[in-house]
């Protein structure tokens, strides 16, 4: 009898571990963080994660502390929650690798051949090519391209009414994405017109940038499916507008352009001498940079604004900005002879500005940062506990999380435009949770290796567009008592959020 007890306690086990195994479903070791499998196979915990990620992190954490384990479509990954610690995930090169997940994402969603030099198709170091071409020295042309271009967007006649005095209505993210794409895509991928300034050259250049902005519109919409790994053959629109893209970005195109950055020159150069990419795999990387140049940057801007607007203490804080940076630098505004400038130096030097960016951009920003483990390793955190961790597993930061803390943040979500801004009216760069300063508190560009490297052209470019919106329009929303528009999660952990719905303003020429 004894012996069956345990013949039948053994074949129990025995079957228990072979579905563990067959499920995939991990079993916490030593030293390794409380670890949630979820009910569904493979999934695992992704659609509670994915329906609204703050929320399931709040709850994993007072249930389990700073760090736990959740499967995820198939992959463990450990997110750790206390600011204190991101530093140990953020230095951690030796042991975790950025390159796998990002160069992997970038091959999903734009179909390109690997940039990964480990792959064998280039050997392109591309984090040296970003550095370069969007950071120091190549900040003043872009800069300036930028400024001329966004002029003379937002100052054309189809934004306008004809009477100058009369008001015309727009939602106001469809303001932000008709100025900012149009603008930035001439800034980086140039212009056509090749010299010729007729007004039909100048209609046939609109027309292929309106072009350019329906198939981004459309190939966006499926971005952040397919970064979770589906095939873009699923999706009919929104391949053939990536490939219409990435069409109009052949280098045999490109090449005919003037007034391009040194981001897409040098990107084309070495494309071409250190690749061994086909023509379309090339046109590819750059679909992949004009995505990446977008598609935070439109919904950080509408959030600026929208925000701006509906407060009248900020509006009149950055209005009054503005006015004193022009008027210091002698220039007059006068939107028949748009030829408003802002040097690197005066951008830098509006700290209302970056303040009013930077409060936005905490409200609306959902982004993931990510690194899988090379190899079995310890994790050592801030309160001085340590964590095995195992060979290709994912570590993960959710920046939302500090942004929202109110122990960090008082009244979190309360948009207050001069949250950055010390007592002497400069940036604020002490927080405090606990009543011990934080290193990293406001984290909308990702970290460490993988940070933004166009966050200084990002922030300018936002910056530029509020001085000029600022200057020559007047701006109202339809209704004063608007509620802000819910964040639309479906693209939580790729940046910032967009609203999910538009809200309607009216705007019309200054009278200067
Ligand atoms: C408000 C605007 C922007 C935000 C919030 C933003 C945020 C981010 C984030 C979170 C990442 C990923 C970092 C990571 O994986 O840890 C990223 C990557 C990147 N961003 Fe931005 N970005 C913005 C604008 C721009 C602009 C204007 C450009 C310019 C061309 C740009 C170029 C890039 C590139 C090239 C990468 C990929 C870097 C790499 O993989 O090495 N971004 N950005």
């Amino acid at each position: 009898m004894v012996i069956s007890v345990a013949l039948i306690w053994a074949v129990v086990v025995g079957l228990c571990c072979c579905l563990w195994l067959i499920l995939g479903i991990r079993r916490r070791q030593p030293g390794e963080p409380p670890v949630e499998n979820g009910w569904i196979p493979y999934v695992g915990c992704a659609l509670q994660f994915g329906a609204n990620p703050l929320e399931f992190l709040r709850s994993r954490q007072k249930k389990y502390g700073h760090i736990f384990t959740c499967k995820i479509a198939g992959r463990y990954v450990h997110f750790l929650c206390d600011p204190f610690s991101y530093h140990s995930v953020i230095r951690q090169g030796r042991h975790l690798d950025w390159k796998k997940f990002h160069f992997s994402a970038s091959v999903k969603a734009f179909g390109h051949e690997s940039m990964d030099p480990s792959h064998g198709y280039t050997t392109e170091n591309l984090h040296q090519t970003f550095l370069k071409t969007l950071q120091g020295d190549a900040l003043p042309s872009l800069i300036e391209n930028m400024m001329e271009n966004l002029q003379s967007v937002m100052l054309q006649s189809n934004m306008l009414k004809s009477s100058s005095s009369e008001w015309e209505v727009d939602g106001i993210f469809a303001f932000c994405y008709k100025i900012m794409f149009e603008s930035g895509y001439l800034t980086l991928f140039g212009q056509e017109l090749d010299g010729d300034k007729t007004a039909a050259r100048q209609q046939a250049q609109k027309a292929l940038v309106l072009n350019a902005l329906e198939n981004y519109k459309e190939f966006d919409k499926i971005f952040p499916a397919l970064v979770a790994g589906l095939p873009i053959h699923v999706f009919k629109s929104g391949h053939s507008a990536r490939e219409n893209l990435a069409k109009t970005m052949l280098h045999e195109h490109l090449s005919k352009r003037i007034k391009m950055s040194d981001l897409i020159l040098l990107r084309m150069q070495l494309n071409d001498s250190l690749s061994t990419f086909n023509e379309l795999s090339k046109a590819r990387t750059h679909v992949a940079i004009l995505w990446a140049s977008q598609a935070n940057t439109l919904p950080a801007t509408f959030w600026t604004l929208f925000y701006l607007i509906r407060c009248p203490t900020a509006l009149k804080a950055a209005t009054e900005e503005v006015k004193k940076v022009f008027e210091s630098s002698n220039q007059k505004v006068d939107p028949k002879d748009p030829q408003l400038v802002l040097t690197r130096e005066q951008l830098d030097n509006m700290p209302v500005l970056d303040s009013v960016i930077k409060e936005a951009m905490r409200l609306s920003s959902a982004s993931l940062n990510v690194r899988v483990a090379k190899g079995d390793f310890l994790l050592q955190l801030d309160n001085k506990e340590s964590y095995q961790i195992r060979k290709d597993d994912v570590i993960a930061l959710y920046p939302q999380m500090l942004h929202f803390d109110p122990e960090i943040y008082e009244d979190p979500l309360t948009y207050k435009y001069d949250r950055f801004l010390d007592e002497n009216g400069q940036e604020k760069t002490c927080f405090y949770r606990g009543g011990r300063k934080l290193r990293y508190y406001y984290m909308p560009f990702g970290s460490g290796v993988t940070k933004c490297p166009g966050r200084f052209f990002a922030v300018h470019e936002i910056k530029q567009f509020l001085s000029l919106v600022l200057s020559y329009f007047e701006m109202e929303l339809l209704d004063s008592e608007v509620k802000v528009p819910p964040l639309d999660q479906s693209r939580a952990g790729l940046g910032i959020l967009q609203p999910k719905y538009d809200v309607d303003f009216k705007y019309r020429l200054k009278k200067q």
